[in-house]
């Protein structure tokens, strides 16, 4: 029996979170952890062993009936996630790419897959999902690889590969999808990703700033602030320069805190690897889930983020984007 393997990357966000969300560029990075998905024909579906609820899994669905409009065998599906979930790093995204490239692949055996298809699709899945919003940061991230940026217009010093667009419940929606391509530098780069343990509520984050905005006008101000912080992050990284970058995180952390977005434990951990980082912050939505640091010797931020209770994950500067086994 022909077997059908994927792998698609997560992603962290290491500028920007939030800011994007009134139009201003957030810059994700994919990581070397994400989720493989092999499929091959049975003679009943299943998903981890267990009879397939396509209720359960509106992405799986989703993705068999409308977007392939599968009618073959059975299929087994196998799932195995190397990403914390509800955590911010895009678990769901690496999902949908990695079951559309082994679906692709199982269809259409000798086509090679495209990863901008994937990304379209796997964010219309999110969509779906998400009663109809989503920004296509973690599924273009999962998709592509490396370093991309998600920006309301197209950013300087970055490579425009493709525009998404949705129809959300407040309207239209397009975003520009570029990518950053990054100096050798960064190949002396590490990210440490901590785990809080405690799960990061996008949908509550993101609401409690629109109505901290409300009630404080002035915070306008922070956000501002993160997007300068953006863009100089985002110079600092075409350049090479690994202290600058570090030392954009810090200020987007400080820019983040402010906003109220960050929480007890991801201090805690952010603290705990200060003097071993070249920089780190909260990434994503906040309120629980991750941080990041950015470290020429990570397994020192490794371990610091387990001394102060946190689950450490060390990645690559940038994997590469989503692909078949
Ligand atoms: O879902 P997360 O944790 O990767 O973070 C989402 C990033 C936000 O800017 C907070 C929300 C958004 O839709 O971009």
């Amino acid at each position: 029996m022909v077997m059908a393997r994927a792998f698609a990357p997560g992603k962290c966000i290491l500028f920007g979170e939030h800011a994007v969300v009134y139009g201003h560029p957030a810059v994700a990075v994919a990581i070397d952890s994400g989720v493989e998905v092999s499929i091959e024909e049975s003679d009943r579906w299943t998903l981890e062993g267990l009879p397939f609820d396509s209720a359960r899994h509106p992405h799986i669905s989703h993705i068999l009936d409308e977007v392939f409009r599968y009618d073959g065998p059975s299929l087994r599906m196998e799932v195995n996630s190397g990403l914390f979930s509800a955590a911010g790093l895009g678990s769901s995204a690496a999902l949908s790419n990695a079951i559309g490239a082994a679906l692709h692949s199982h269809t259409k055996p000798s086509e090679p897959i495209d990863p901008v298809g994937l990304a379209r699709m796997s964010h219309l899945a999110e969509a779906r999902a998400q009663q109809g919003r989503a920004s296509p940061t973690d599924t273009a991230t999962s998709a592509l690889g490396g370093c991309v940026v998600v920006s309301g217009e197209h950013i300087e010093g970055t490579r425009h590969v493709f525009d998404a667009t949705l129809t959300t419940p407040e309207g239209e929606r397009e975003w520009s999808v570029n990518i950053v391509d990054l100096p050798s530098d960064m190949e002396e780069a590490w990210l440490v990703i901590g785990f809080t343990g405690e799960a990061s509520p996008t949908g509550k984050m993101v609401a409690g700033v629109a109505q901290r905005l409300k009630d404080e006008p002035q915070l306008e101000k922070e956000m501002d602030a993160i997007a300068r912080i953006t863009r100089a992050g985002l110079t600092a990284l075409s350049a090479g320069n690994l202290e600058a970058v570090g030392m954009a995180m810090d200020a987007c952390h400080q820019k983040l805190r402010l906003l109220g977005v960050s929480s007890p434990s991801l201090e805690a951990l952010v603290e705990a690897v200060g003097p071993h980082a070249l920089g780190a912050k909260l990434t994503g939505a906040g309120g629980g889930g991750c941080m990041v640091a950015l470290a020429r010797e990570p397994q020192r931020v490794a371990e610091a983020i387990e001394i102060a209770g946190g689950r450490p994950l060390i990645s690559r500067f940038g994997a590469s984007g989503v692909h078949l086994l």
